[in-house]
């Protein structure tokens, strides 16, 4: 059973029951309509209230049947809508927990709304590719007000009942409780019954002020990178005063029938599982337990230990920083209460927030005082011979079980167990900088990981607010192995002639956040050159990145030093094309004759492809557990568009026969493409 429903005082309760999430199926929409039109028909009842269960009222559409015939089998949620706009007895929507998408969208065509204080309200259908389908974006505003419905339709986000409720002259919520809103919602459906119901499609809404309205279009169209969802989202909010009820609610849903077929909304829909999928890890004994985290140690209080810190102690953690001597632990310290002072500032945390997290940070120059901590992250200078001296330090103190933790980016995490008693209980944990927000944690599982130790630090990742992707032991793990591909595809096109800001353009013209140079730049050239030094003299006939060498030997680290591969002029953050850097590159090669530039979606699939050839090699390897983890390393750490779905993604959507034929167009050298994408290619197959 989907719904039940029991009677309370003249009042017919329905409850609503899919779990997890209470999606609106076509199940629990065939059980809602019946249970509205027995309740409508019974004489007895005055009244109804609709609520979830478990502690959410819904998170919308059911998004597994997206696709599916029955995602249009009537009851549709619009025909469910409809019931309710005819209905001649009060409906109130008691909510506690999430009320999202199609939740909210019916919660929004009944009469009234009462919520608990911590339930949660979005329209998040943008972060889907979609626009909200059944009448979102036009009862929303006449519920909230224009600018305040505009803001959360576009950006998609959650906000509380308590932040709604402060809105001005808002009649989304009727009351807010701080429990129990069933009683309160039959409560006001009892004082209610016999007045004529009122409905939010009968309100008047104001316009948009075209100011507004003009800076959030091109705001909208800088932050979603190529997105449509939120263009088309604002297009609707604005019409919600110049058009007809009736007339804005059939353009909204012609819009969602388009959208929702589209390669956009695919491409979101697919990170969206994809990020949950990640979470899971194969090869896992069944009941697997998990270590007690409630203690953390990060060695190493340099830019990445801080941010390390600051991601535990966000999430509640106390945390004991160590570093070498006073003037590191100095310089962490300050780096963090720096970063809480600015986001007091900004006003995303409360002074109080900050001095609580500061109050569970000790800072020691010693790791001694850490040996009884649950977990140790160690976050030190990137050199083997730095960090396997502290992990065998960690092995003589740390307390049996304890979790051993290297944010190595590019050492052999295998070789690094070696050096303690227990390689089963060391793992890497790769954070991206800045590693209090940076979404993405890659979880290197050693050789000889402890299964409760990977089980264990795939929830932490959670609990930290990360999203989790498991990565096996190679050079770079997933992300940085396959930037390096995309580098040298860079590279190439530098060789062939092109400019840096010519190939970074391309790239960011199909959604990524920046181009290789820019990134190179802002992160420091400088990193790079020390992995490919490390490289080259362990393996003296690899070939060269004669070019990125050069600017490094220059001096050029980015912006750092007011120049890489663009100048900074004045320490600013813009980038100019360098003269410096054109004259050099003269050196490396001819100038391009134009019959041979490539158009910006070549240049751009150049540097994709490479990606997906790499990640072919990868998953093949069984370096990642499946294709979609492939995507959310590249969607959650490396800018790559989140509405392309992720480079494998991506790459299925092309066709990899497609795929293929164009990387051995774009290489003239013995290069071989990897096994599994060419076999897939010929199979006409798909990476899963
Ligand atoms: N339809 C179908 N399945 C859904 C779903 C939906 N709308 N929302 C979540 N799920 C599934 C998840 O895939 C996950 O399944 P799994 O356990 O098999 O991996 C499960 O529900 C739990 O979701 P998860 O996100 O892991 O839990 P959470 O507690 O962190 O968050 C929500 C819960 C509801 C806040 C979050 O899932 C969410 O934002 N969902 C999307 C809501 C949405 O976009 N609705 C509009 C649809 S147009």
């Amino acid at each position: 059973m989907r719904v039940t429903t029991r009677p309370d005082r003249g009042v017919t309760v329905i409850e609503l029951h899919n779990p997890p999430v209470n999606g609106l199926s076509h199940a629990l929409r065939v059980g809602l309509a019946k249970a509205l039109e027995q309740a409508m028909a019974d004489d007895a009842v005055r009244a109804v209230v609709v609520t979830g269960s478990q502690g959410i009222f819904s998170a919308g559409a059911d998004i597994r049947e997206f696709g599916t015939p029955l995602a249009t089998q009537a009851p549709t949620l619009r025909g469910v809508i409809e019931l309710l706009d005819e209905c001649g007895k009060p409906v109130v929507a008691a909510i506690d927990g999430p009320c999202l998408g199609g939740g909210l969208e019916l919660a929004l065509a009944m009469h009234h709304r009462v919520a608990t204080s911590s339930s949660r309200f979005a329209l998040p259908e943008v972060t889907l590719g979609l626009v909200p389908g059944a009448g979102g974006t036009q009862r929303l505003p006449r519920a909230l007000g224009a600018a305040a419905a505009t803001d959360m339709v576009t950006d998609g986000a959650q906000r509380s009942a308590d932040d709604l409720a402060r809105i001005p002259g808002q009649v989304l919520l009727d009351r807010v409780v701080t429990q129990d809103c069933v009683t309160a919602a039959i409560d006001l459906a009892r004082s209610v019954s016999g007045a004529p119901p009122q409905r939010l499609r009968d309100r008047s809404v104001t316009a948009l002020d075209p100011t507004y309205l003009a800076r959030k279009r091109s705001t909208l169209k800088a932050r979603n990178r190529g997105a449509e969802a939120p263009i088309r989202a604002l297009d609707l909010m604005d019409r919600a005063a110049s058009v007809s009820f009736d007339e804005a609610v059939a353009e909204e849903r012609r819009t969602f029938e388009r959208l929702v077929v589209g390669p956009e909304s695919a491409g979101m829909r697919h990170a969206f599982f994809a990020e949950r999928q990640a979470r899971k890890v194969e090869g896992l004994p069944p009941g697997t337990s998990m270590r007690p985290i409630e203690s953390a140690m990060v060695v190493g209080a340099g830019t990445m230990g801080s941010g390390i810190a600051m991601a535990l102690l966000n999430a509640g953690y106390p945390v004991l920083l160590v570093d070498n001597d006073a003037t590191g632990i100095e310089r962490g310290r300050a780096r963090i209460t720096a970063t809480y002072a600015d986001q007091v500032e900004r006003g995303r945390i409360t002074v109080g927030e900050a001095d609580t997290r500061m109050q569970r940070l000790r800072t020691v120059t010693d790791i001694e005082p850490g040996a009884d901590c649950d977990l140790v992250v160690e976050a030190a200078f990137e050199d083997w011979d730095v960090k396997s001296s502290i992990f065998t330090q960690l092995d003589q103190i740390m307390k049996p079980g304890a979790v051993l933790a290297t944010n190595t980016s590019t050492l052999d995490v295998n070789r690094l167990a070696t050096v303690t008693s227990r390689p089963e209980d060391v793992i890497g944990l790769h954070f991206f900088s800045p590693a209090h927000v940076m979404k993405l944690l890659e979880v290197v599982r050693g050789e000889r990981t402890a299964p409760d130790l990977l089980a264990t630090a795939v929830d932490l990742a959670r609990r930290i607010g990360k999203t989790p992707v498991v990565s096996g032991v190679c050079d770079g793990f997933i992300g940085n192995r396959m930037l390096a591909s995309y580098r040298e595809a860079a590279g190439v096109l530098l060789l062939r002639g092109l400019e840096p800001r010519e190939i970074d353009a391309a790239i960011e013209s199909f959604g990524f956040a920046m181009g290789p140079y820019r990134v190179g730049d802002l992160a420091g050239n400088d990193v790079g050159w020390a992995v490919r030094k490390r490289r080259y003299a362990e393996n003296p006939t690899m070939p060269r990145d004669e070019i990125a060498d050069a600017v490094c030997e220059l001096g050029r680290f980015g912006q750092k030093t007011g120049g890489g591969w663009y100048d900074y002029p004045d320490g600013g953050r813009v980038p100019v094309p360098s003269p410096v850097v054109t004259q050099l590159l003269a050196k490396f090669r001819p100038d391009i004759e134009e019959a041979q530039r490539p158009t910006d979606e070549q240049i751009a699939e150049q540097l994709v492809f490479a990606l997906v050839d790499e990640g072919a090699r990868i998953l093949e390897e069984g370096i990642a557990q499946r294709a979609s983890d492939i995507d959310v390393v590249y969607v959650a750490g490396y800018g790559f568009p989140r509405h392309k779905g992720g480079p494998m993604h991506y790459a299925n959507q092309v066709g990899l026969d497609k795929v293929l034929a164009a990387l051995r167009v774009q290489h003239d050298d013995g290069w071989q493409p990897a096994p599994l994408l060419e076999r897939l290619a010929k199979e006409g197959g798909r990476f899963r």
